[in-house]
């Protein structure tokens, strides 16, 4: 076996998720980004926890509104999926670049991604700060389906070209 570093053993662990993570600032203004650190880490209560870079936008209004959407992907919303991926939302609005369709939630004020497979209304419960990331524990209040949908997979990185196949 050959000692390699961390960062190449990590880019080995593919496939793996991506979903959005949106939340919204003080003026109710949503924004988001991409995660592929993504798990499930109860089931009662339902708990979810993604990864989210300090460095971010995302993170900063996680931790004041304290309540975030989880939107898992599929492949009609690939170039949506790519845009809030490589942008930060203190310098652009992903979602009026994008037009990405939203619809109203129940219990946060953070909007669901209409035509994704899955959305989940997440309250933060716990956050744990791991280095250059933090983790962020949300508990489900609610969750959506679009039952006749697939979910989108971050397979592999090619050339810095992201390759996504659904399953
Ligand atoms: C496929 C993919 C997976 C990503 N996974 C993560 C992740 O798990 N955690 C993270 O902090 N950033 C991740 N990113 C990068 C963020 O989505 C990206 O830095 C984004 O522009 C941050 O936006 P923001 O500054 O508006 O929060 C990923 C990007 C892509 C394309």
């Amino acid at each position: 076996m050959e000692e390699v570093k961390p960062s190449e053993a990590f880019s080995k662990l593919r496939p793996e998720s991506v979903v959005f993570v949106i939340s919204v600032d003080k003026n109710r203004r949503p924004s988001g980004m991409i995660a592929g650190w993504f798990m499930k880490c109860s089931s009662s209560p339902p708990m979810l926890a993604v990864t989210l870079s300090k460095s971010g936008y995302t993170h900063r209004l996680i931790k004041e509104s304290k309540e975030f959407v989880i939107a898992v992907p599929n492949k009609e919303l690939e170039k949506e999926l790519l845009y809030f991926g490589e942008t930060h939302g203190d310098e652009v609005d992903k979602f009026k670049e994008t037009g990405i369709e939203i619809e109203k939630s129940k219990f946060v004020k953070c909007p669901l991604i209409k035509n994704a497979t899955i959305n989940f209304e997440c309250k933060l419960e716990k956050e744990v700060d791991t280095g250059d990331h933090i983790i962020f524990i949300g508990r489900v209040l609610t969750s959506y389906m679009n039952k006749n949908k697939k979910v989108l997979l971050n397979m592999k990185k090619i050339d810095e070209k992201w390759i996504f196949e659904e399953f």
